[in-house]
């Protein structure tokens, strides 16, 4: 008999689980509370080197096999559904404003490196001549040519066609209504009053300008008198400026102070942005954990978490989804896994 799969969760993360799940043949549901999801307001980043916090070995090579495993996973999904994602490989320059900030750049490179991400070092000049639009004032910085993009709202939007009616749209506030052999939690900020695991929100607040022609390549991590900020180009002139991190339980309002703690510094780094108009300002809710890292693996007989991605829900979505399909087709951990299982004990120190 198939077994039946029911993914809680309709986000990238049990989107991606489902659609692998279908193709092993498995006979899947999707239960989608349709609320707002984290994906339709973050920028898309995929940057297993930017995004590197700390010197945690396990979760570096769970981005860099992210990494690795996007550009096939946008082909196959635009080529299933005819939708264009967006994907981008121009790279990410990383851009100090002051000396001191110069210096923060030069030690987090230090530690990319250390976690086998290239990163080239580039001068003020070396950095406009890729950006003119930049500030002459920039002190130095460096390049990520692994660091990519693409549109999550996009993603969300192929994946869902990839899905199609097995998406029912109905809020689960407790899993043992649902009738399945195997559930996947896959809830986000959610998961943890279905299951107890100690996944929070963080919240982030993005603005999203329009450019009047492509006024950057790259995506842009800048580092302004001590504040960070990123801004990502898409194709179509929109330009997403990232991301706030607050820890504010479930509040999802846009601030005051949010707005131009990512304006202030953008405009510092490429001050024609001030000219753009706003297109929109939104906050979402990032699902976090105690040690930073997701939450993959059983929970108990018939219960499989994936969730609490944290920064890097959008980058980890093919690894998550291939490594949790296996999980739920097999019932065997790849190896992987293993150091993101629910009863590891950094979540509960
Ligand atoms: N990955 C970027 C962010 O979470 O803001």
């Amino acid at each position: 008999m198939t077994t039946r799969v029911a993914v809680v969760g309709g986000g990238l993360i049990g989107l991606a689980v489902a659609w692998r799940c279908v193709q092993r043949g498995l006979d899947v549901t999707v239960y989608d509370a349709e609320e707002d999801k984290a994906s339709t307001v973050a920028a898309g980043m995929l940057a297993p080197a930017s995004e590197i916090q700390s010197g945690e070995q396990a979760l570096q090579d769970l981005l860099r096999s992210g990494a690795r495993r996007w550009p096939d996973f946008a082909a196959e999904l635009a080529r299933a559904t005819g939708i264009e994602l967006g994907y981008r490989d121009e790279g990410t320059l990383i851009v100090a404003l002051t000396d001191d900030d110069l210096r923060e750049v030069r030690r987090l490179c230090g530690l990319y490196e250390r976690a086998g991400q290239p990163v080239h070092a580039l001068t003020a000049q070396q950095l406009r001549e890729r950006e003119p639009l930049l500030t002459p004032r920039v002190r130095g910085g460096a390049y990520a040519p692994q660091d990519r993009q693409v549109d999550p709202r996009r993603v969300l939007a192929a994946l869902r066609q990839a899905i199609g009616d097995r998406i029912v749209p109905r809020k689960i506030t407790d899993l043992s209504i649902v009738d399945a052999d195997v559930t996947v939690v896959a809830a986000g900020i959610g998961t943890r009053s279905l299951t107890g695991l100690p996944v929070r929100p963080v919240k982030g607040q993005t603005v999203r300008l329009t450019a009047p022609a492509r006024p950057i390549r790259h995506v842009i991590r800048g580092y302004a008198r001590s504040r960070t900020v990123y801004l990502v180009p898409r194709h179509d002139g929109e330009l997403v400026i990232g991301a706030t991190e607050e820890e504010r339980g479930v509040d999802t309002s846009v601030t005051a102070g949010g707005v131009l703690d990512l304006l202030r510094p953008a405009a510092d780094l490429l001050p024609e942005i001030v000219e753009y108009p706003v297109r929109e300002i939104r906050a979402g809710l990032r699902p976090g954990t105690p040690d930073n890292a997701p939450i993959l693996g059983a929970l108990k007989a018939g219960v499989i978490v994936a969730a609490g991605h944290y920064r890097n829900g959008v980058l980890l979505t093919p690894v998550t989804a291939d490594l949790v399909a296996d999980l739920v087709a097999t019932g065997v951990p790849p190896e992987q896994l293993k150091p993101f299982a629910p009863d590891r004990e950094a979540l509960w120190t």
